[in-house]
């Protein structure tokens, strides 16, 4: 008789701008996508019984992505927006956010977004920073295609200010940018991320909504928060 196969798992194919840590980047030894949104959908992969597989793409590029079936969800650190929810379906969110602003560490001029105004800024291409910057009254916005290539710019002297996600800017600061730079200011706004996900594809939706109540009540959600998040 032949031996049984042991049926392939299926495969989630998901879609990331893998520069945005600590959701989302590369581990410079094992060369894995690791962070906050990584753990997640792995967790939820684990709950659906899917292989995860993740693929890296410009941030501007998960949306087509989606839309053209080229990957089954993107997970980016993406605020859901009613402009986004037009083309794709979110998950329920899993991330509250907000964005905030960062500049030169001897800087003591720029402490709120209305002094802003007039300034140069970085931000990161497609992302809600950028539209929030465009709507600051004369500034000149420079849109980068990451968000280190933002802070780089500050770092060059190029910019006065990089408008990018708080949690993001924070991480920057404590790992890397402290040197050179800080966080100022309150929050411009209050956002919150999901999974981007076809419209044509509710059952996917579905399935990554239960996995998220799952890991919610059992634990697991909190553990990978405390992971990346807790003091
Ligand atoms: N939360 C912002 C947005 O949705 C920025 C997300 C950028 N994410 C990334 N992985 N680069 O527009």
């Amino acid at each position: 008789s032949k031996p049984a196969e042991t049926p392939k798992a299926k495969v989630l194919k998901v879609g990331s701008e893998t520069t945005f840590a600590p959701f989302e980047f590369q581990d410079e030894k094992s060369k894995e996508y690791v962070g906050f949104d990584m753990d997640l959908i792995r967790a939820i992969g684990k709950e659906m019984g899917v292989e995860v597989q993740i693929q890296s793409m410009g941030f501007d590029g998960l949306i087509p992505a989606l839309e053209a079936g080229n990957i089954d969800v993107a997970i980016s650190g993406m605020t859901i927006t009613a402009e986004r929810a037009k083309k794709v379906d979110f998950s329920t969110p899993y991330y509250k956010s907000g964005l905030s602003m960062v500049v030169k560490v001897d800087n003591d001029t720029l402490k709120t977004f209305k002094d802003l105004e007039g300034k140069r800024i970085a931000v990161q291409i497609g992302t809600t920073g950028a539209m929030e910057a465009k709507k600051i009254k004369d500034a000149t916005i420079r849109e980068f295609n990451n968000a280190p290539e933002a802070f780089m710019e500050l770092k060059a002297g190029g910019v006065d200010a990089v408008v990018n996600d708080l949690p993001v800017n924070e991480y920057y600061i404590a790992q890397a940018g402290g040197k050179d730079a800080k966080v100022v200011g309150e929050p411009l706004t209050s956002e919150e991320y999901g999974i981007a996900i076809s419209k044509k594809n509710t059952e996917t939706t579905e399935k990554v909504n239960k996995a998220i109540e799952a890991l919610k009540k059992n634990g697991e959600y909190e553990r990978i928060y405390m992971k990346w998040f807790g003091k």
